[in-house]
This record gives structure tokens, C-alpha cells and sequence, in this order.
């Protein structure tokens, strides 16, 4: 039934049962009021009556009672009048009497005339009618009675009139209801309403404009159906990408794809991951505490992976609000504006910050992995620190997924080598992979760990190690082969391990390539204001973008631009180099004196060569996000990536990633993971700073058609092969493992793992 219909139907319902209930009230009051005046008037008429006529039947006197009664004949509403002797016997009556009431007058109360005067309505024809009987005395002796007739039919029509003055009224006022429920129905649900559905009509055409303006009431509606707008506009966007994609031949991997996959995959499984960064940093600025958000590529690809199973992220708490954001759980559910999954804190003391992370971590392994000539550091009471920190980590995670089924967790990095053999032993039913970050070195140079069979041993505790590129993935297979009693299986790329396998496969890293159009301005005024904001006079721009790393290769950079400005001095005045140095680690004493090394050579070789308006490089020493950095990108003439030796290095991706106009050129280290992907950059050796001096020339003279074809050839590769393929492999991979082979299998049937799919 419409809602206007059924809205009426109860106003009127509940309006008709008041106003009957008030008109029956009315009639009934009304109508004894009226029988109350007309028994007092008749009592009246027959008192009066009775003096007159007591004499006349006392002496029996009939023509004179006669003459009584007719004198009463028109008197108003009175219908007669009748005088009964003692034995009740009609003395007198009037005229037509008899024909009112269809019979000749009776007395109705004769028995009880010794009680006084009495009255009694009755019908006659049908009439109302009303009799009032009064006893005639004489002294005390009753010699009889007389009766008024009343003709009691007004008090009827009288009523009627009441009824029909409340049925009026109430067909009025429901006129009236229908009338003013419709218009406020019409102003306050039927316009808002049309004007929603207006828009919805626009919103699956896919025309949508702005949210129209609602009442307040209807806010709250608004306000859904606008998300629900949003989404419908995201998911028709991501149809048409995928149809688009589809029809080129092509599958692109996105968040919601990611998720999807995970779904499928891991069924049940909960999903957690194991890093040392957090992905959300609480910070005290000002005295209110403010999330940090690193504009970390893993960030973007375990969100989705831990958003699909409401998974928990266990990672180190830095920032100085984090104790303040968990719960006594140390738990805090994540991302802030929308939480989905849940990220458990874990807190280290100075001692072990110092011994796991800066210690072993960052002047051991760190060094040890990339060939970058700098000594790794070995200390017994670091290695204590990084057994304890794994074994902490394990613990916190182990907690975590207590009372979980086949939990899958991704541990990540150098940091936590021991952690996958932890897991496995305690829950052999966990899949456990580790994501080894940096460079794997060959097995001379990893053997220079006093640690290294207990860093081996504690990897292969994983189903999945994964690296960026084989060759890494190779130098760990080598380093495994000389130092544990283990058999390789070179077909799979498997270590055997007392019965239980450890695949390792390469995963190259990515990041998430935007879907951006070039942007609407002149890149070359862009870049201009951009020097100019740095104090430079310039018109071309080179970037480098980097942690204040020793393997980042930035002094050598430097070096390159000084032999670029002596080698082509027609470029001076004109090329600025422009160095985005985070720093980084900076408790490390190696790290401390390369950013002063950094700084020394930027100031020596500007000395060299600046002018008043101008100089070769400007070297911005702190963190800058993602939005700062974005526009150097977008404008730079060429970016420098020449890390000395690199995982993968994804600077070099989001350079490319950002470059919508195709121009620009990447160059970049043999020795960096990425060069494997990105053939199309210049690819160089960055120790060789006459052939960096050169690429920096050639990437400046390049023709922009050149640019354009290899940029174009490398953002296809990496929108293709983008952050979300990085997990979705990974996790696929680790999907397809089976687990049922564990070390307690004899060693003389190790071969009992197989892999599905
Ligand atoms: C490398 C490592 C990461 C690390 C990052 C920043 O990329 O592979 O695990 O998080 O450097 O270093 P930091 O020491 O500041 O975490």
C-alpha cells in the first residue's frame, strides 16, 4: 500500500474514533438533559394542575375537569392530559389523546401512585412519547390521579442534529487531514525522495553531478547513499579498467584484485605479517598526537593482503604516542579512518634497540649483504640482542595466532632471520615466508658471519624465502649448499632440510603504479620554479632521491656531476642536480660521517663551478613525503639511481611511475635489483664516474622520441608488474606449498613435499 494511502488511512481511523467517541458522548449528555427538562416541566404542568383539579374530582365534576383539560389542549410539546378518578377510570382527557397514542388512555402506574408522582418514557406509533402521573389528594385520602402526555419526539431530532454536525465535522476535518498529509508528504519525503532518486538515476548512468541539498532529516540517507554513489563509481571504474585491460590481452593486479586473491587462496587461514617498521606511527606534535603514515611500498601491498582476513600486523613501536594509541593488548586497530586489520606493538628497550636493530641489523647484516665496501660489524652482545629481539617477535606472534588454524604469516627482512624456524617450531602447521629485502652475497662474502649457520638454519625455517631477483635467490641456494648439511634441489629451487623443504623464488618488488594523466602545465615553467625556489637559475633538472645510505652511491653521483660540468661546460648555468637525502640511521657512526662526506662534496664541488644565480647541485638533507617529492619527478630531466649495490630499489620505479608525459630519463645502476626489470634506462656502473659524467650528457641531449619509446616500454613493464603482483605472487606461491612433510621425517625419505599447482 503507498505510504501516503496508509498514512491517511491511519489519520483518518484515529481522527473518526475521537470524533464519534466525542459525538456519542455529546448525543448521550444532550439527550439525558433534555428527558431531565422535560420531567421537571411535565412535574411542574401536573403540580400545577393537580390544585385546580383536586376540588373538581372531589366532587366529581366532569364538565368542569373538561373544561380543565382542554385549557391545556396547545400548550407547547404537550401531547394531553388526563384526569383518572381513584379506581383509574378516565374522568376527563384531552381531545385527540386517544388517536396519538392509537388507544384510549391507561394509567401506567397506578400501583405506585401511593408513592407520589412518577414519569415514564414509552413509544406510541412509533413516537417517542413521555407520561408524568401524579396521585390527587384530598387530606390524606387519594381520590385520584392525573396524567401529562408528552410528545417527546424533539429530543430524537435533537439528537439526530448532534450526529449529523459530528459527521460533518468529521468528513471536514478528514478532507482537511488528506489534504495537509499529502502536501507535507509531497514537501518533506516526496521532493527530497525525487530528488535522490534523481540522482541515483544519474549515478548508474554514470552522469553523476553534486549530492543535492537534503533536509537535515534526511542527512543521514544522504550521506550512505553517497558512499554507496562513491563505491558504485570506484567499481565501475575498476570493471571498465579490468574489460579495458581484458580486452588488450592483459591482467592488471589492484588492491581489491590482491584481496580477492588472498581470499581464494589462503581460505580460512588467517594472515599476519612480521616487520621491524610499523605501518602506522603515533607522534606527539604540539601536544596532540598525530598518525604518521610511511609512504612505504609495503604498506601498500600488505594492507590489502591483511585487510582480507582481518589479519594482524606485528611490528616494533617507535613512535613517541605509541604506548599512549593500544590497548592493553598492545593493540591498535588500523588504518585509522577506516580499521580492518590490527597492528600489534612490540616494545624494545635502548639496549636492545642498539644491540638487534642498529647492531647486528645495520652494521652487521646490512654491510655483510650489500657488496658496498664498508666492514660489517660483529659483536657477541649484538647477536644475543638480535636472538632475543626474534625470539620476542616470534612470541608476539605466536600469541597472536593462538587458537588460529594454519595461520599464514610474512615475515619481512634481515631484521628477523630466526623468526620463520621460531614459528615452525612451535606451529608446524603455520605457512611461514620470509621477504629477504636486501642483496643476497655469495658464499665468501657470507661467510664472514661468525652467525651464519644459525641465520641459515633459522631461514630455512620458512616454506617460501623469497629475494628480488634470482641471482640473489642463487647466491642463497650456494651459501646454504657450502655451509649446512642440507640437499639442494636445483630442479625446484629447494632446500632439503632434514625432511622439511624451504622453496626460494624470486619476487620482484614494485610499486603502485598510479593511473595518472600528464599533467596540464608546461613542465619546463614547472621545473624552472621549482630551481628557482632553491635558488637556482636553471633550466634543467636532474634528481636523485635516496636514505642517506653508503650504498646509494650518492658521493660517487656527485663526483659525476663535477666531471659532467668539466667535461661539457656548455651545460653549466644551465643543469642543476638536485639530491633528496633522508637521513637515516644516523647513530651508526658510518652513517654519521657519510652525510658529512655528502655535505663536503656538495659545498666543494658547488665551489667549483657556481655562479651568483647558480650552481650544479643542491643537496636537501631531510625526509620528504611523497607529495614533495612527486613534483621533482614529474619534472626532473633525468633521475639518477646509482646505488653501488640494491635489492631492487624502487626510486627508480616511482620515477618512472610518475612520469605520465613519458619524458624524462632514468639512469641507472647494473648493481641495483631493478636494472634486471628496466632495461630501457641507462644503465651504468656507478663506481664509474666518467661513464655516469657521460649518461648524465646523453640522457640531456637524448631525443625526446627516444625518451618517449623507452619510458613508454618501462611504465607498460611496471604497470604490469606492480606492488599488488609482488604480494599476489607471493602469497599464491605460498598458497600452493604443502605442508605435510615436517623434520621429523626420517632423513632417508626427505622427499615427501610436493607442490600443487
Ligand atoms: C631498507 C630495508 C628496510 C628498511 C628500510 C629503511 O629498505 O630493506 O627493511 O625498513 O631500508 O631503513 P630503516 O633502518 O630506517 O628501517
Amino acid at each position: 500500500m503507498r505510504l501516503s494511502l496508509r498514512l491517511n488511512l491511519s489519520l483518518i481511523a484515529g481522527v473518526a474514533i475521537v470524533s464519534l467517541g466525542i459525538a456519542l458522548y455529546e448525543t448521550q449528555s444532550e439527550r439525558s438533559g433534555l428527558k431531565r427538562d422535560l420531567e421537571r416541566q411535565a412535574m411542574v404542568v401536573a403540580e400545577t394542575l393537580e390544585k385546580s383539579a383536586e376540588p373538581l374530582v372531589a366532587t366529581q365534576s366532569v364538565p368542569s375537569l373538561q373544561w380543565l383539560v382542554d385549557q391545556f389542549q396547545n400548550h407547547q410539546r404537550l401531547a394531553g392530559v388526563v384526569v383518572y378518578n381513584e379506581q383509574g377510570q378516565a374522568l376527563a382527557t384531552t381531545a385527540d389523546l386517544s388517536a396519538r397514542l392509537g388507544h384510549a388512555p391507561m394509567p401506567m402506574a397506578r400501583e405506585h401512585w401511593k408513592q407520589g408522582g412518577i414519569g415514564e418514557f414509552f413509544r406510541a406509533n412509533s413516537a417517542l412519547m413521555h407520561v408524568y402521573e401524579l396521585p390527587i389528594r384530598d387530606g390524606a385520602s387519594m381520590i385520584g390521579a392525573l396524567a401529562i402526555f408528552h410528545d417527546a419526539r424533539y429530543i430524537e431530532s435533537r439528537q439526530a442534529a448532534v450526529w449529523q454536525h459530528a459527521l460533518t465535522g468529521l468528513a471536514v476535518q478528514t478532507a482537511l487531514i488528506v489534504c495537509v498529509t499529502l502536501l507535507i508528504l509531497q514537501w518533506s519525503l516526496g521532493r527530497p525522495l525525487k530528488r535522490l532518486a534523481v540522482w541515483l538515476g544519474e549515478v548508474r548512468r554514470g552522469s553523476a553531478g553534486e549530492k543535492p541539498d537534503l533536509p537535515d532529516s534526511f542527512e543521514p540517507l544522504g550521506r550512505e547513499v553517497a558512499q554507496l554513489a562513491t563505491s558504485l563509481t570506484a567499481a565501475r571504474a575498476a570493471a571498465e579498467q579490468e574489460a579495458r585491460l581484458r580486452d588488450a590481452g592483459e591482467s592488471l593486479w589492484t588492491a581489491d584484485r590482491l584481496r580477492i586473491s588472498v581470499q581464494t587462496k589462503v581460505g580460512d587461514s588467517r594472515m599476519f605479517a612480521i616487520s621491524n617498521r610499523e605501518p602506522y606511527e603515533h607522534l606527539r606534535r604540539n601536544g596532540a598526537v598525530e598518525c604518521s603514515v610511511p609512504a612505504s611500498g609495503l604498506v601498500t601491498a600488505l594492507e590489502p593482503i591483511l585487510r582480507a582476513t582481518d589479519g594482524t600486523w606485528v611490528a616494533q613501536g617507535t613512535g613517541d604516542a605509541d604506548r599512549e594509541t593500544v590497548d592493553e593488548r598492545d593493540h591498535i586497530r588500523v588504518p585509522p579512518e577506516d580499521p580492518q586489520y590490527t597492528l600489534r606493538r612490540v616494545w624494545l628497550t635502548e639496549e636492545e634497540e642498539q644491540g638487534f636493530y642498529l647492531g647486528f641489523a645495520n652494521e652487521g647484516l646490512w654491510p655483510l649483504c650489500h657488496i658496498a665496501h664498508t666492514r660489517p660489524v660483529f659483536r657477541a652482545q649484538d647477536w644475543e640482542h638480535y636472538k632475543n629481539v626474534n625470539r620476542r617477535f616470534a612470541d608476539a606472534f605466536l600469541e597472536e595466532a593462538a587458537g588460529e588454524r594454519n595461520p599464514v604469516v610474512l615475515v619481512q627482512d634481515y631484521h628477523f632471520a630466526l623468526v620463520p624456524r621460531m614459528i615452525k617450531e612451535a606451529r608446524p602447521d603455520a605457512r611461514v615466508a620470509i621477504f629477504w629485502h636486501i642483496p643476497w652475497p655469495n658464499p665468501e662474502a657470507f661467510a664472514i658471519c661468525p652467525w651464519q649457520r644459525e641465520l641459515l638454519d633459522g631461514l630455512l625455517g620458512a616454506d617460501l624465502i623469497g629475494f628480488h631477483v634470482q641471482a640473489h635467490c642463487n647466491n642463497f641456494l650456494d651459501t646454504v649448499d657450502r655451509t649446512l648439511e642440507s640437499r639442494i634441489d636445483h630442479e625446484r629451487f629447494a632446500v632439503n632440510r632434514r625432511g622439511r623443504f624451504s622453496f626460494v623464488r624470486p619476487f620482484p618488488i614494485s610499486v603502485n603504479f598510479p593511473n595518472s594523466q600528464p599533467p596540464e602545465g608546461s613542465t619546463y615553467t614547472e621545473r624552472a620554479a621549482l630551481l628557482r625556489n632553491l635558488g637556482v637559475e636553471g633550466t634543467m633538472l636532474g634528481i636523485g632521491v635516496d636514505r642517506v645510505d653508503y650504498t646509494k652511491g650518492i658521493p660517487e653521483r656527485f663526483r659525476a656531476v663535477e666531471i659532467f660540468c668539466e667535461k661539457y661546460p656548455a651545460f653549466r648555468g644551465q643543469f642543476t642536480f638536485v639530491q633528496i637525502g633522508a637521513p637515516s640511521r644516523t647513530h651508526i657512526r658510518r652513517y654519521h660521517e657519510l652525510m658529512s662526506e655528502v655535505e663536503y662534496e656538495a659545498a666543494r664541488i658547488n665551489r667549483r663551478f657556481e655562479t651568483s644565480s647558480w650552481r650544479p647541485i643542491v643537496f636537501l638533507p631531510r625526509h620528504h613525503s611523497h607529495s614533495e617529492i612527486l613534483p621533482y619527478y614529474r619534472t626532473a630531466d633525468l633521475c639518477m639511481v646509482t646505488s653501488l649495490h640494491d635489492g631492487m630499489n624502487l626510486v627508480a620505479k616511482e620515477y618512472v611511475s610518475s612520469r605520465a608525459d613519458e619524458q624524462g630519463a632514468l639512469i641507472l645502476s647494473r648493481f641495483a635489483g631493478a636494472s634486471n626489470e628496466l632495461v630501457d634506462a641507462l644503465l651504468v656502473n656507478p663506481y664509474d664516474t666518467e661513464e655516469l659524467a657521460d649518461a648524465i650528457h646523453r640522457a640531456l641531449i637524448m631525443a625526446p622520441e627516444e625518451k618517449r619509446a623507452r619510458m613508454a616500454r618501462m611504465r607498460s613493464y611496471i604497470r604490469e608488474h606492480n606492488i599488488y603482483r609482488w604480494a599476489g605472487d607471493l602469497i599464491t606461491e605460498l598458497a600452493a606449498l604443502r605442508l605435510d612433510a615436517v623434520e621429523e621425517r626420517p632423513r632417508e625419505k626427505p622427499h615427501l613435499l610436493a607442490r600443487v599447482g
